[in-house]
């Protein structure tokens, strides 16, 4: 995981081919099918595009929209093994629906499916890692069918820059800070990928539980959750709070998480504040992120976890399929 980690930028430069492109059927709307990990890439694109028509999907089928909308968007089936059940039942379903089609996987049964039936598609570099830790190869990838120049121009300049060693230490300073506490990852809505993307990275990477939401909505409910009074006190004893925040944000949803901050502090509830740099979105959200896989592999050290596997997942998968 660590060597994933330190070759994330190397994803960023990947040049995807599209085989059986001449089948593509192009579209200006996009709906991604993708579970887990291989919907992350969708996550962060629908943040950085945000007028990008872009639905994602992750459920069996395909999401109800209108015929108009199926008839006019590109269905992209995005599996990182190419073995998830309900991107392959969406698949099957676009197939009856005559929707366009794309596929993005490493291998397995999406990829044999897309041959089969002549569906464009993008096989992935198979170079072992977890899905969640592909999420430069899936992005280029996804990109490769939307078509967004710019974007792929910046993630070209941004990962001749992102040197992820030079997060571990911000990484470990999260992970100690998160030491025996459960993770709650607070940030601004127009950051939400980002939150999550935290949260799962200590899910899986360090197996343990963790939680994310943002303001403004949470300003109208999860708060009054950690309004404590002392018969309470235990309920959210174990929880800590980390705080994405970007200085540069002119929304008052920055003032949301200072004030949030201030109210939580006097609760006894401990925050640590992140802070999002760089010039776009989008290397806010990779530099984000890095911080976030070297803290949630620091904290997997700290408990004696494999990162890598995800064993429950996996049983889990054996057991439903
Ligand atoms: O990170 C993981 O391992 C999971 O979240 C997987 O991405 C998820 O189970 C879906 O599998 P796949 O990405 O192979 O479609």
């Amino acid at each position: 995981m660590k060597t994933a980690i330190l070759n994330f930028s190397k994803q960023l430069a990947y040049q995807p081919v599209i085989e059986q492109k001449k089948n593509l059927n192009k579209k200006k709307q996009f709906i991604v099918l993708g579970m887990g990990g291989s919907h992350l890439a969708a996550d962060l694109l629908q943040e950085v595009a945000p007028n990008l028509p872009l639905t994602i999907h992750s459920d069996y089928g395909l999401p109800a929209v209108s015929t108009t909308t199926l008839r006019d968007s590109l269905i992209i089936a995005s599996s990182y093994s190419g073995n998830t059940e309900e991107v392959i039942d969406g698949f099957h379903e676009a197939r009856k629906k005559k929707a366009a089609l794309a596929v993005i996987a490493v291998g397995g049964k999406l990829i044999e499916l897309a041959k089969k039936h002549r569906v464009p598609y993008i096989e992935l570099p198979n170079t072992g890692i977890q899905p969640r830790s592909a999420l430069g190869f899936s992005l280029v990838a996804l990109l490769a069918f939307t078509g967004q120049t710019a974007i792929q121009k910046e993630l070209k300049i941004v990962s001749q820059k992102l040197k992820p060693a030079a997060f571990k230490l911000a990484g470990k300073k999260v992970a100690r800070f998160l030491q025996n506490r459960i993770p709650v990852i607070y940030t601004a809505e127009q950051y939400k990928s980002i939150a999550y993307n935290w949260k799962i990275k200590l899910n899986e990477n360090t197996k343990i539980p963790a939680f994310y939401n943002c303001v403004p909505e949470l300003n109208h409910n999860e708060m009054n959750g950690f309004d404590i009074v002392e018969s309470t006190r235990h309920l959210s004893s174990s929880m800590s709070f980390v705080f994405l925040v970007d200085r540069t944000d002119l929304s008052k949803n920055k003032k949301r998480l200072q004030i949030l901050k201030t109210l939580y502090e006097a609760r006894g509830l401990p925050v640590l504040q992140v802070e999002l740099n760089g010039k776009s979105v989008l290397e806010k959200a990779l530099r984000s992120l890095l911080v976030a896989d070297w803290a949630s592999v620091y904290l997997a050290d700290y408990y004696g976890i494999d990162p890598e596997p995800v064993p429950l997942v996996e049983e889990f998968k054996r057991l439903v399929g």
